[in-house]
């Protein structure tokens, strides 16, 4: 978080207060709310609820995911899968989803937040830093700072980090995609290292940070997470409507 040009915004932020002053204002009136945690945690499941009820309410939403979300995005995705796990480095690897997240920062997201939208994205910078930098061994600091300079220090306002037990998450997955339920010890290992540095990034910045244990039913969490979204909504009175909107 770039705290430096914090004046400049203060004049317009009256009635916000002081703490939201840093935020609210410097990437435009919208918001960035990012949805975090491992393959089978939920985030979709609760990305749909939010998109839904946010956009009853007349919110202008633009859903997004990573990697992904722009043309070039979605070819490095491709790029990525085509050539499978193994067959590309890990170092290339990080550099690829961080490339492919400076195109969605700057055509999408930016975009989207200046115009006073709240952006929904399903991953962002804390997946790289847990699956690149924990799992693949390349450090944590080293990730962070190749995705800051790839997204020129766009932090989310909210992350909500939906943080579940490994085998919990693999019971999901394998509903989901309707395999056997069965989780190898080196997976658990693998998931347990994730989990780990997902909860060292949400006790780094707390106040940036909803973690909810995520073994509750779907519509409990959902509960949840709207007073979070509440608050930031009433501290961003720029927030933009659908036009014609429900
Ligand atoms: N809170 C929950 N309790 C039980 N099952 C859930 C919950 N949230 C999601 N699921 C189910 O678990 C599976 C994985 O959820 P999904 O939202 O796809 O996770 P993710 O997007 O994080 O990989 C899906 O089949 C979904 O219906
Ligand atoms: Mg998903």
């Amino acid at each position: 978080m770039s705290g430096e040009s914090v004046s400049g915004s203060a004049g317009q932020a009256a009635d916000v207060q002081a703490a939201d002053v840093a935020t609210a204002g410097l990437e435009g009136p919208g918001l960035f709310v990012v949805v975090e945690g491992g393959d089978g945690a939920g985030k979709t499941t609760q990305l749909d609820l939010l998109q839904r009820w946010l956009q009853e309410q007349g919110h202008d939403v633009e859903r997004t995911r990573e990697p992904g979300g722009t043309t070039v995005g979605e070819s490095i995705r491709e790029l990525v899968l085509e050539h499978g796990r193994g067959e590309v480095d890990p170092r290339t690897e990080a550099l690829l989803f961080a490339a492919s997240r400076a195109a969605h920062v700057a055509q999408r997201i930016r975009p989207a937040v200046r115009r006073g939208a709240i952006v929904l994205c399903d991953r962002y910078i804390d997946s790289s830093i847990a699956y690149q930098g924990a799992g693949r061994g390349l450090g944590v600091e080293d990730v962070a700072s190749i995705n800051s300079w790839a997204t020129e220090g766009l932090v989310p306002d909210l992350t909500i980090l939906l943080d579940v037990e490994p085998s919990t998450a693999a019971r999901r997955r394998a509903e989901r995609e309707g395999a056997a339920d069965r989780i190898e010890s080196a997976d658990e290992a693998f998931h347990g290292v994730l989990r780990a540095a997902f909860l060292d990034r949400a006790a780094a910045a707390p106040e940036k940070y909803l973690v909810l244990e995520a073994a509750a039913p779907a519509e409990q969490l959902h509960q949840a997470i709207r007073p979070a979204l509440e608050d930031l909504v009433a501290s961003h009175p720029g927030l933009a409507q659908r036009s014609g909107g429900a």
